[in-house]
């Protein structure tokens, strides 16, 4: 990490948002959220400039047309990969697993479409299922510094059946799915989470409702920042257990504390949009290595956290809905103080670990990245831009390039 997480964010941020910017925007943008600051409007030199010029200062490195073009070429594939006469089957349970029921009928060799009971490779937030055909069937590849094919909304809700069990992050539709090819053939993996938060290991619930994409989008936020609220206080029980200064202890506590605050607003905005926000269940768990420990902080923490807090500050920039503007400036600065310690826990941890684990370590946080680009490539719903101030995919991309160069690389 070369830069202070709280630049980095502000910088990626101003980037985008110069890529991006909104039809109502004024010359220059206000970043809230600046590290240090506890009340008001944070912005101080660093943290407000013109976009303008904050895009040309960094060159070639927002990536924004890449990243448009690429986006385009998947989006094409909407029109351009025909229904393959794949039919839904019964939706059988297979709990636990997470994976369920609805899988497809086997089509012909080359159809875009997923082997009855195919699914493997079920983690806390994703379904691998085996491809009739080969990737390449279901869409063009999307180059996204490696190859992907991430599919179209509709041919993602086609494919990946939800999650019987309610999912066990509790969404049960699919937010994104990509194609890809190994020597076993073809396969597609379905995504059922969002890119922000912090996801606490063994985190279960009932499915999200609501009316529309806003209220789901904002029940599926709030569950999340109840869940991170578990994910602190674990953080800051094992942080003791392994002896880290009492300084990271605190900041782990004050962090939970503030995810309460977070889950308590966003269940206000999601209920007032109709939605039902389900209550957070965990598996029991114990204490975790020091390796355990630094995979999850390097992921949720380093990673999705801190993209976490770009995108709370585009938001609060952004957003359509005076109240989730609101809600999310404050949410900005926090969630910028969390991105800060997860990094700063990570700079403990390696202290403690052997030259193999932080290569591990290392390892999956580059893959975490790589993930997040998946979930990123894909416009989300046009609304969710409008009225909460979801960065659509150039924009979120133009993030994660930046935050590539001055903190993930
Ligand atoms: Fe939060
Ligand atoms: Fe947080």
């Amino acid at each position: 990490m070369r830069t202070s997480v709280g630049r980095a964010l502000r910088h990626a941020v101003l980037v985008s948002l110069a890529a991006a910017p909104a039809a109502a925007c004024g010359g220059s943008v206000t970043i809230a959220g600046g590290s240090g600051s506890p009340s008001g409007s944070s912005v101080g030199g660093s943290g407000t400039t013109s976009g303008s010029s904050s895009a040309g200062a960094s060159g070639g490195s927002i990536g924004g047309s890449g990243a448009s073009s690429g986006y385009a070429a998947s989006g094409s594939a909407d029109s351009g990969v025909s229904s393959t006469g794949t039919t839904p089957g019964s939706g059988s349970s297979s709990s636990g697993s997470g994976a369920s029921g609805r899988e497809m009928d086997a089509g012909a060799p080359g159809q875009c479409a997923v082997k009855v009971n195919s699914a493997s490779s079920n983690t806390v937030c994703s379904t691998t299922f085996d491809l009739v055909g080969a990737a390449s069937a279901c869409g063009p590849a999307y180059d996204a510094g490696f190859t992907i094919g991430l599919l179209p909304n509709a041919k993602c809700e086609e494919l990946c059946p939800p999650r019987a069990d309610g999912g066990l992050v509790g969404f049960s539709t699919v937010t994104y799915c990509s194609a890809y090819e190994d020597a076993g053939g073809g396969h597609v993996n379905c995504s059922y989470c969002l890119f922000t938060g912090r996801r606490p290991e063994g985190l279960s619930g009932d499915a999200t409702d609501g009316p529309d994409a806003v209220a789901r989008f904002l029940a599926r936020a709030a569950y999340l920042e109840a869940a991170s609220v578990d994910a602190f206080v674990r953080l800051g029980r094992e942080l003791k257990t392994h002896g880290a200064p009492r300084s990271l202890r605190a900041a782990a506590r004050r962090a939970a504390r503030d995810e309460v605050r977070h889950a308590r607003v966003t269940q206000r905005l999601a209920e007032r949009a109709g939605a039902r926000v389900p209550a957070v269940r965990l598996q029991a768990r114990g204490d975790r290595s020091l390796e355990a420990m630094a995979v999850e902080n390097a992921v949720e923490g380093c990673v999705r956290e801190t993209l976490g807090a770009a995108v709370a500050m585009i938001q609060a920039e952004r957003a359509g809905d005076r109240d989730v503007r609101g809600a999310m400036k404050r949410i900005a600065r926090d969630e910028t103080r969390h991105a800060q310690l997860s990094w700063t826990v990570a700079r403990w941890l390696d202290t403690k670990l052997n030259a193999a684990a932080r290569v591990r370590v290392r390892q999956t946080r580059d893959q975490a990245v790589r993930e997040l680009l998946c979930e990123l490539a894909r416009d989300p719903d046009s609304v969710l831009t409008a009225r909460l101030g979801i960065p659509p995919a150039a924009q979120a991309r133009a993030v994660i390039e930046d935050l590539r160069e001055s903190l993930w690389s």
